[in-house]
């Protein structure tokens, strides 16, 4: 038995008190940068200037025998540079490999004060989020770290995927979860060879005409990742905490990646992740809300008062929940015109 108060008790003395609340700061992309490449990480204090979150990645993508330098870069960067609001995260290695310990006790005990979030690689259960929140309480208590450090798990295998929902409520250090399409689909036995994005082998198609047997028939590719991505939103919102869609692979793409950026969006995720500066640009585009569609909330909300009973505005029927969807919209506005002065006078607040 584990009662809702023991819930928020810091699991080591010493330890910082658990957040009640996860923060909901702007998020529209996790821009991920090798902390080992040495053009990259010069470029780092411009480019925190220029996104929502930073992080630097230790897992996949960095070679074994960079892991070390990306660790060391990671400290040296962290301590080198003010962020500012950008908030500060680090994706480390997987918890079965032979660099996840030594990433996080060095890190807790460098730069622990700076960092805002630990990315949490093929988590697959509860298991996994309560070894980390106990690591990270004894970590914190030894180096005297003042906030909890918090904790997103990528959802990239099937067992994950199976656990969706223990895995969000695990701990009060559950920040949030991406979709990890790449390990996911490997782990799944998926037949697809890229990272993220749709696959046109995935499709259905119409009926045959009976009168032109040989007459074409129209197809449509369908998203291989509505099924996951519904199911981490629901996961993440009734526990409380963020979802995000992770990476597009092909940085050429522009097109598709903002396509598979935006399904995401209107499905409720706040972000993605950025692997390419020429997706920063596009992750602001899509997970700020459109200015006609900010407008349009204003309106409804000014036109239902109290929020209660129905209106017709240019004939469409409004009521308690058109209103809420419209406040969810105008919040998350307010939200990022705090930090971006751009959108401020582009929404007229
Ligand atoms: C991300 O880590 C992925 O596997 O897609
Ligand atoms: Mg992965």
């Amino acid at each position: 038995m584990r009662t809702p108060k023991h819930f928020f008790e810091p699991l080591a003395v010493g330890a910082p008190t658990p957040l009640r609340e996860i923060p909901f700061k702007p998020s529209r992309m996790i821009h991920f940068f090798d902390p080992s490449n040495e053009k990259m990480a010069a470029k780092v204090p411009d480019i925190a200037k220029k996104v929502d979150v930073l992080l630097g990645n230790l897992e996949d993508a960095v070679a074994a025998d960079r892991k070390l330098a990306a660790r060391e870069g990671f400290v040296r960067i962290a301590k080198a540079n003010d962020f500012g609001d950008t908030q500060l995260w680090t994706r480390v290695n997987s918890l079965d490999s032979p660099w996840f310990l030594d990433d996080v006790t060095s890190i807790v005990e460098h730069v622990g004060d700076k960092l805002d979030v630990i990315m949490v690689p093929k988590v697959e259960g509860a298991w996994d989020i309560h070894y980390v929140d106990r690591l990270l309480a004894q970590l914190e208590a030894r180096h005297g770290v003042k906030k909890p450090i918090l904790v997103h798990a990528i959802l990239e295998t099937a067992l994950g995927v199976a656990n969706v929902e223990e895995i969000a409520s695990a701990s009060p250090r559950m920040q949030g979860l991406s979709l990890g399409p790449a390990d996911l689909a490997a782990s799944r036995r998926m037949k697809t060879t890229r990272v993220g994005g749709g696959h046109p082998g995935y499709l259905v198609r119409s009926d045959p005409d009976a009168t032109q047997p040989d007459a074409p028939r129209t197809t449509a590719q369908q998203d291989l990742w509505h099924y996951t991505l519904a199911r981490m939103v629901d996961a993440c919102v009734a526990t409380g905490i963020l979802p995000y869609y992770g990476p597009f692979g092909d940085i050429q793409d522009v097109v598709a990646c903002e396509d598979q950026f935006r399904n995401a969006f209107l499905l409720g995720c706040v972000g993605a992740w950025s692997l390419h500066p020429v997706q920063i640009e596009i992750a602001k585009r899509v997970f700020s809300p459109p200015v006609d569609e900010v407008k349009w909330a204003l309106r409804v909300i000014e036109a239902m008062g109290d929020g209660t009973g129905a209106v017709m505005l240019d004939g469409k029927m409004q009521d308690d929940a058109t209103v809420k969807q419209c406040r969810v919209v105008v919040d998350l506005a307010k939200m990022l015109a705090e930090k971006d002065g751009s959108l401020r006078e582009l929404y007229g607040f």
